[in-house]
């Protein structure tokens, strides 16, 4: 069993063990006690637009593939089902469509949209028939504005997770942020999905390696807040334009923010621009390689090109330079573990505390 452990104290703790990386074994015990114990993204409402619009969801291809749909029922709720049919196990939808009701190709098993079973074919004499086992399996949905999410153990209330987020930019008109499949797109990272996620939870690193960024954001005054399971690192510009027209209602009214990045425990960011919202999850592929998906919704076009969410593409190409080598870097026998700053690191410390939680 691994015993991670990470001091509570940043001035005293060592990062976090290199075995979490590179150990297959590790990876599997993730997927479990942080992945499937925690909230997943799982679409927005634009996918389930109207009552009878079903669209299946693959939850974390390549590492947890968990075949769920998320429907729109007749009474105009959202549903996330498991996409298996409780006869003998076929997926009940292999693609977006509009439904009266599920039915199962396979022997014809029908489903309500909300997954209560209707009928079956040739099971007069099944007794005890049918039963509540045989609905489709029923999961915890949260939704904010447009967006949905999904926990396979429904552990953790999606409060504890969400809500210093929901409260910080719930100002902004969320119906008006649309999906834009143009300019979002997956990128494959050769690194460990946690090695993605600790470089994206600190700015030190911003003078080093985004010289155009760094030329934006004014980071003598980048600040980091730590919540329960997630975090903010705001960033603020050093110029005038390119930047939010905060609401009188904002806690940050006043101050000139270029960037809100939230981050989700385990593997979402959540990145506000004036322009819109950049999605990231990381899903792992691996222990040595991350698939990292950019969702972008647009709020106001005219805004796509400036400030610090004017050259995301190019951001990316360096974070994945430089993660790449960390996961060449932490395999060698002469690297242990490193210490953090105690000003500028304080998101990935408290990052590798949660693993180590979680882990346990
Ligand atoms: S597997 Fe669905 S009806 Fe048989
Ligand atoms: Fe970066």
């Amino acid at each position: 069993m691994p015993n991670f452990f990470v001091d509570q104290d940043i001035s005293k703790a060592k990062t976090l063990a290199t075995s979490f990386y590179t150990d297959p074994a590790n990876l599997e015990i993730a997927r479990e006690k942080i992945f499937a114990a925690c909230w997943q993204f799982a679409g927005d409402t634009d996918q389930v637009k109207e009552p009878g619009w079903v669209t299946p969801v693959n939850l974390l291809e390549h590492h947890i593939n968990e075949p769920l749909i998320l429907t729109r029922d007749k009474s105009g709720n959202i549903n996330c089902l498991a996409n298996v049919c409780t006869h003998r196990g076929n997926l009940v939808v292999e693609k977006p469509c509009k439904l009266n009701d599920i039915r199962c190709k396979y022997h014809g098993r029908r489903f309500q949209l909300d997954g209560k079973f209707l009928s079956m074919p040739e099971f007069k004499e099944v007794k005890d028939f049918p039963s509540p086992d045989d609905d489709l399996g029923k999961l915890p949905l949260h939704r904010w504005g447009k967006w949905l999410f999904t926990s396979l153990t429904g552990k953790h209330p999606a409060e504890d997770f969400f809500k210093e987020m929901e409260a910080r930019v719930s100002w902004m008109p969320f119906d008006q942020f649309n999906f834009r499949p143009d300019l979002s797109r997956d990128y494959t990272v050769k690194a460990n999905w946690a090695l993605y996620c600790e470089n994206f939870l600190e700015g030190f690193h911003i003078p080093f390696v985004h010289a155009g960024l760094n030329s934006v954001i004014d980071y003598g005054n980048y600040t980091v807040e730590l919540f329960p399971y997630g975090s903010l690192q705001l960033g603020l510009s050093k110029e005038d334009h390119g930047i939010f027209d905060l609401p009188l209602s904002s806690a940050d009214y006043g101050k000139k923010v270029a960037s809100y990045y939230f981050w989700v425990f385990p593997n979402m960011m959540f990145n506000f621009y004036p322009w819109g919202l950049s999605i990231n999850v990381i899903r792992p592929k691996g222990p040595s390689e991350c698939v990292v998906s950019f969702l972008s919704y647009v709020w106001d076009e005219n805004k796509l090109r400036q400030g610090a969410g004017a050259e995301l593409h190019k951001v990316e190409l360096e974070d994945e330079d430089v993660v790449q080598n960390v996961q060449k870097g932490i395999r060698s026998r002469f690297y242990k573990h490193g210490r953090y700053s105690v000003t500028r690191e304080q998101g990935t410390h408290h990052f590798h505390r949660l693993i180590a939680e979680f882990m346990r």
